[in-house]
């Protein structure tokens, strides 16, 4: 289900032919002008999409449709299905039932190996299994190769001078030859931001990154992902949470979801309410927007 060290997944397997380096497109990503009334094809296209493990459906009935020029928050409480939504995002995890059109590929139809490199992802998950002594950089580069841990790979110039760069943006370029172990939360975080987005992805999925973040960290961090989502030549973006503190400025749209179910979807201004929140959280909230930031605490009776 989920990704394998570089060891397993880039070793062609019997009669599964795979290429030296996944495809990846040749030139930095431009954002292209669409014809007017001739909208782009959606990035993600989820119908009716239910995950059902142990006889319980972790995502019931999930329809969702992200546009190329779209920056989605996902929210809700702890076990509402965040991650899971993701992991089939990602092509890591395939529906029980329902349909999952990933970039314009039929999840079930598709060589997950080949869709990997064109989606970014940062997640605990795949955090956990950075070794401790890898260098940052390598952290950053083996994401074009959708594997973590360095191996045999060669990597070009460019390559590394990207990897490089996206260190700098993300305010770690200093840290480049620095082992992935000796980092703190707040530098791991953005080195996990850095390698989403390595490959050029058309698109970013970032699982919770401002979990365990201290107060700078997380400002730090939200500013950071608001340069993000304001550019745009910048891939497809959507970013889970369950804080609506850590929405960056710019996000267009938000999904809300409660025990596996959407309760709330559509574009950011109108889905985020006190009463869609409470519903979601399953809480009576007040909910406050101002400076392009949100906060929310329980109504008081
Ligand atoms: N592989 C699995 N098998 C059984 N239950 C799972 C599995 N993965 C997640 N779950 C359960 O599914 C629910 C949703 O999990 P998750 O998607 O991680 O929620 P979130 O990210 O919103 O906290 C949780 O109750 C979790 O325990
Ligand atoms: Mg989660």
């Amino acid at each position: 289900m989920s990704e394998g060290t570089g060891r397993t997944s880039t070793a062609p397997g019997p009669g599964a032919p795979r290429p030296e380096a996944p495809a990846r497109r040749p030139a930095p990503r431009a954002a292209v002008p669409t014809a007017k009334g001739a909208p782009e094809e959606p990035v993600l296209d989820l119908t009716d999409v239910t995950v059902v493990r142990d006889g319980r459906p972790l995502l019931d009935e999930v329809s969702w449709a992200v546009g190329a020029d779209e920056r989605w928050v996902v929210l809700g409480p702890n076990g509402a299905g965040k991650t899971t939504l993701l992991q089939v995002a990602s092509g890591r995890m395939h529906p029980t039932r329902g349909r999952a059109e990933v970039l314009g590929e039929e999840l079930g139809l598709v060589d997950v190996f080949e869709l990997r490199p064109r989606i970014g992802l940062a997640s605990a998950a795949l955090a956990e299994r950075v070794p401790a002594a890898e260098k940052v950089v390598d952290v950053v580069l083996t994401a074009s190769y959708g594997m973590v841990g360095r191996w045999r790979e060669e990597y070009e110039g460019p390559d590394h001078e990207r990897a490089r760069e996206l260190l700098v943006t993300l305010g770690v370029g200093g840290l480049e030859q620095r082992t992935y172990g000796t980092l703190s939360e707040g530098e791991r975080k953005r080195v996990q931001i850095a390698r989403a987005l390595m490959s050029d992805p058309e698109l970013v999925l970032l699982d919770e990154p401002a979990a365990g973040l201290d107060l700078g960290g997380r400002e730090d961090l939200v500013r950071r992902l608001a340069a993000l989502v304001a550019d745009r030549a910048a891939p497809a973006l959507v970013l889970v949470t369950h804080h609506v503190e850590e929405i960056p400025p710019g996000v267009t749209h938000a999904l809300l979801l409660r025990a596996g179910r959407v309760v709330g979807q559509g574009p950011v201004d109108q889905v985020l309410t006190a009463e869609a929140l409470g519903e979601a959280f399953g809480l009576r909230l007040q909910v406050e927007r101002a400076g392009g930031r949100w906060s929310a605490r329980s109504a008081i009776a």
